[in-house]
């Protein structure tokens, strides 16, 4: 007797009409037909069951504060930091985990299982770290949350943030931060790398950086960042996020970078909708997407996986949680178009973004976490082009967010239909692949 069958499932990899069961919080079966009994069926009708979102990269400290204490005007990364400052001080832990634990509703309700959030330590009073400590240990069930230990104004330029960093890797943060290009001068920012990889590996723990989210082709941090993950055996511990001074940097120089980044496997964590954002600000035209260079990247077998970072907050007005979005502005903003392309583009919301977080029981194999989302969408590429509606959300087996398929009903002069957006299939001619 199983807990649940999901029968008639489209799993992401192209198998079609599979059934999947779970027992005991975790995957028993995948494979079509399953006729044994289970307390709970669900029919996916041949639509999309996915592993759940993952987000890489993200500020739980920040989201939801949009407005407070003002908006920014400039629309620029410094602005956004310097309305950061102006809110600091007035943070209460109260406020901070409510902020938190809404988001977290607004991620199960789409999907979004797995979050590592950077938490600021340049806030003297830790009251950020205190709050997301407290919202990770509550969010658990539901979860899996990862904190990064960010100095936000520079671990040498912002004065005790040294000493706040290491506070907050005692007081149980996962993951170790830096912000290089922040620091007052390029070699203070390559002394921040250094230092931040060495406590990493002293520590035993992860390392991802804010690393080059600048339009300065000169910002090079990312070369020393995986000079010191080889040094130290970090490899395949160490992500890079943004790394948006790639995009500005001159093709030669990139054609010795990229096989140094393969060489200390660093994750590249791209950060899709903020990139776009504020990068390329101080351009008139031509104007820079800013994004890094996700197709190089990809085509040298670096791991890139997409984040959201920001929703409603100093940097980034808009937002909901909604990996897909993220996605689907990634494959404008890099013209990855091809049908492989955009598959590649639904797989840096999940599976690469897991293993960027080293998730443990993260996939769709038997014995992986019964974590599922059943969306309405045939395949990951409709489900990108719809940001399809999370039919059903599952994890360690359990049903635990629902939503109606997205149906508009027409009436139109005596004819009336029904509209479903995922009813629109492409054409099977040449090139599919
Ligand atoms: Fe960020």
């Amino acid at each position: 007797m199983f807990d649940l069958i999901l029968t008639s499932a489209n799993l992401p990899d192209g198998r079609r009409g599979v059934d999947i069961a779970v027992k005991d919080g975790r995957i028993a079966a995948i494979e079509p037909g399953i006729t044994a009994e289970a307390r709970e069926r669900i029919d996916a009708a041949n639509r999309l069951v996915s592993t759940p979102f993952v987000d890489p990269h993200f500020h739980m400290d920040a989201t939801l504060s949009l407005g407070l204490p003002r908006m920014n005007r400039s629309g620029t990364l410094l602005e956004g930091i310097a309305l950061w400052g102006e809110l600091k001080p007035m943070l209460t832990r109260e406020a901070l985990v409510e902020r938190a634990l809404r988001y977290c509703d607004l991620a199960i309700a789409q999907g979004l299982l797995a979050i590592r959030s950077h938490v600021d330590v340049s806030e003297p009073r830790l009251v950020t770290v205190e709050a997301l400590l407290e919202v990770r240990e509550k969010i658990a069930p539901f979860i899996d949350l990862q904190l990064v230990a960010f100095p936000q104004d520079g671990y040498f330029r912002a004065p005790g943030a040294a000493a706040a960093l290491e506070r907050a890797l005692d007081m149980g943060v996962d993951i170790v931060g830096g912000i290089p290009h922040f620091e007052r001068t390029m070699e203070e920012g390559a002394a921040s790398v250094k230092a931040l990889c060495r406590i990493a590996a002293e520590r035993g723990l992860r390392v991802d950086m804010h690393c080059d989210e600048t339009d300065d082709p000169m910002s090079r941090h990312v070369e020393t960042l995986a000079a010191e993950t080889v040094r130290h055996g970090l490899q395949g511990r160490v992500a890079g996020s943004h790394l948006t001074s790639m995009h500005s940097m001159d093709n030669y120089y990139v054609s010795k970078l990229i096989p140094l980044m393969a060489e200390a496997e660093l994750h590249v964590i791209p950060n899709p909708l903020i990139n776009i954002t504020l990068q390329g600000r101080h351009d008139t035209y031509p104007r820079r997407r800013g994004m890094t260079r996700v197709p190089e990247l990809m085509a040298a077998g670096i791991n890139v996986a997409y984040g959201h970072d920001c929703v409603m907050d100093p940097w980034y007005s808009l937002g909901s949680g909604d990996m897909l979005e993220v996605a689907h502005m990634a494959i404008h903003a890099a013209q990855m178009t091809s049908r492989q392309a955009m598959r590649a583009s639904f797989d840096a919301i999940t599976v690469n973004s897991a293993r960027a977080m080293g998730l443990e029981g993260y996939g769709l194999a038997v014995g992986s976490n019964a974590d599922l989302v059943l969306l309405q969408a045939e395949d990951p590429i409709e489900a990108i082009r719809l940001k399809a509606t999370r039919l059903a959300v599952i994890r360690r087996g359990r049903v635990i967010a629902r939503a109606e398929p997205r149906l508009s009903r027409l009436d139109l002069d005596g004819r009336t239909a029904t509209v479903d957006p995922a009813a629109y299939a492409p054409h099977a001619g040449e090139g599919g692949d």
